[in-house]
């Protein structure tokens, strides 16, 4: 048997599919394209996948690509847009030569068509508000959005403690920052009784930490109506999925917000979607662009968080793909979980694109047909290397893919075309609404209150006996409450605060 002979027959047999798939594109042998789809099982794409290549070869519009099909097959995709470019498939895409060109060369029909998108926004931006309380967050991902060390977010579990216990909810920053400045005035002594001394130079750092975070606008985003989930899982009136972009263009250069944001999605996701087992189709797909962003600076107990949320989010159906200039940013417990791999290009300028180079390509099957080093540098814009997860679940042979072009827009909506979106979505109004119930902040302001009052009194009583000697009084009717000193500082500078007014 010839070469090509050969190839077609494995390619052939390793990508047909006899259930539901979509198609990528056409592989490629000696640089052209043969006639020969590359197909993907729908019932592996919950086992995630990394879509990787330097900048300008394509990426984004694989996973345009991606979505386009995924949401044909009734699949809803949340896509996590850092630079904007994502938008224009909303609006269907125009047939162009070089696109006319490429669909002949893979034999896939192209026919423009728009899907069903919203627009979601952690900030100001207009588009669905995605908020999430500072309970939800957790101990562990709020001290990474402070970026606090490890006796720093010591104080933080503890303080998150204290609320469960008492059940107050951390709602907001003003939450937080009331219950820090409670537990180094009049709550001291209760905590350091319950869970330990905590050193007020330590509170103080990370007050100081959690003012700029608002400054950052980050109070925009904490706080109520928190998203629900299944509002990701929507399906328009055409049986396709809806395509939910998160646009995060504006904290482009807060990348601990967006991250830290990101994984308590997924955290959330994990948590409330029901186990399902092995699926036919994933519930939902997840894109996240320059995930690299995901993994800087992450402390160990974060990574392994992220390794086993990955590791289970999978059986709820859930599947997630990273999309980054370099698959060693990929911390390699959650690489190696990654079914479908999607290489474009790679640049070897210097030593460190080289030896990235080689590396990427030892994570690849090997192939008798290409050379993969080689190919790795030579791969055109818009083709990739292919591996992904046939329906038992094995490694496909490699394929080197000339990708299909988007059917919607190659470009991004104007600013009206994103107002008419807006306007339309049911959710944008569901999640305009801003709540303020009661939290820890109204809690422990009338527990403070409540301790002023009964000082009050008390100098109120003395005086119409004139008895002598208030911090005599004072400290009665504080050790009614708690039998401790430093407690009466506390109570003291109330005191000072109500005399002031
Ligand atoms: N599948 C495709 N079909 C047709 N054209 C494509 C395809 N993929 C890429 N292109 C062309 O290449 C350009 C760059 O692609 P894309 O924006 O996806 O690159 P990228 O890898 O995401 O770059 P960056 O790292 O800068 O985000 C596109 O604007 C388009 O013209
Ligand atoms: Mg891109």
């Amino acid at each position: 048997m010839s070469t090509v002979e050969n190839f077609k027959t494995q390619i052939t047999e390793g990508y047909t599919c006899k259930g539901e798939s979509i198609v990528l594109g056409g592989a490629m042998l000696d640089g052209e394209a043969l006639d020969l789809h590359v197909t993907i099982p729908l019932k592996t794409l919950n086992r995630h996948g990394l879509i990787a290549g330097a900048t300008g070869t394509g990426k984004t519009k694989t996973i345009q690509v991606l979505s386009e099909q995924l949401s044909q097959k009734g699949i809803p995709v949340l896509m996590m847009d850092i630079k904007g470019d994502f938008s224009g498939v909303a609006k269907a895409g125009e047939e162009k030569p070089f696109i006319t060109e490429r669909h002949t060369k893979i034999n896939i029909p192209f026919s423009p068509k728009a899907f069903s998108v919203e627009l979601l926004s952690l900030s100001e931006q207009d588009g669905v508000r995605l908020r999430a309380t500072v309970s939800e967050f957790g101990p562990v991902l709020f001290s990474r959005i402070l970026d606090l060390n490890d006796t720093q977010s010591g104080v933080i579990s503890v303080i998150f403690k204290y609320c469960d216990d008492k059940k107050m909810p951390l709602l907001d920053l003003k939450d937080i920052k009331k219950v820090m400045n409670y537990i180094t005035e009049e709550g001291k002594d209760e905590i350091s009784e319950e869970y330990g001394k905590i050193s007020t130079s330590t509170t103080g750092t990370i007050l100081r930490k959690i003012i700029e975070l608002e400054q950052q606008g980050a109070t925009t985003f904490f706080g109520e109506k928190s998203f629900e989930i299944d509002d990701l899982m929507r399906i328009d009136e055409n049986g396709q999925g809806y395509i939910n972009i998160v646009r995060l263009t504006d904290i482009q250069d807060k990348p601990k917000l967006f991250s830290t944001f990101m994984l308590n999605l997924l955290a959330e996701i994990y948590q409330q979607m029901p186990e399902k087992g092995d699926v036919d189709q994933p519930e939902l797909v997840i894109f996240i662009d320059e995930a690299h962003l995901i993994f800087n600076e992450a402390s160990k107990t974060l990574l392994d968080q992220i390794e086993t949320i990955i590791k289970l989010i999978r059986s709820k159906g859930v599947g997630v793909y990273f999309i980054t200039q370099n698959p060693m940013d990929i911390p390699k417990g959650v690489l190696a979980q990654l079914g479908l791999k999607i290489q474009h290009a790679l640049r070897a300028f210097t030593a460190n694109d080289r030896q990235a180079i080689n590396q990427t390509s030892d994570n690849y099957p090997t192939s008798e047909f290409y050379k993969t080093e080689e190919l790795l540098t030579s791969l055109g814009i818009g083709e990739a290397l292919v591996t992904a997860l046939n329906e038992k679940g094995i490694p496909t042979p490699l394929a080197a893919t000339m990708m299909r072009a988007p059917e919607s827009r190659m470009d991004i909506l104007t600013e009206d075309e994103i107002a008419t979106i807006n306007t339309k979505s049911k959710l944008v109004a569901k999640y305009a609404e801003e709540l303020d119930r009661e939290s820890a902040y109204e809690m422990l302001t009338k527990k403070i209150e409540a301790i002023s009052e009964e000082i009050s009194e008390k100098e109120e009583e003395r005086r119409e006996s004139k008895e002598p000697g208030m911090g005599e009084v004072v400290g009665k009717s504080v050790l009614k409450v708690v039998t401790s000193a430093s407690f009466i500082r506390g109570a003291f500078s109330v005191l000072m605060k109500v005399l002031k007014r």
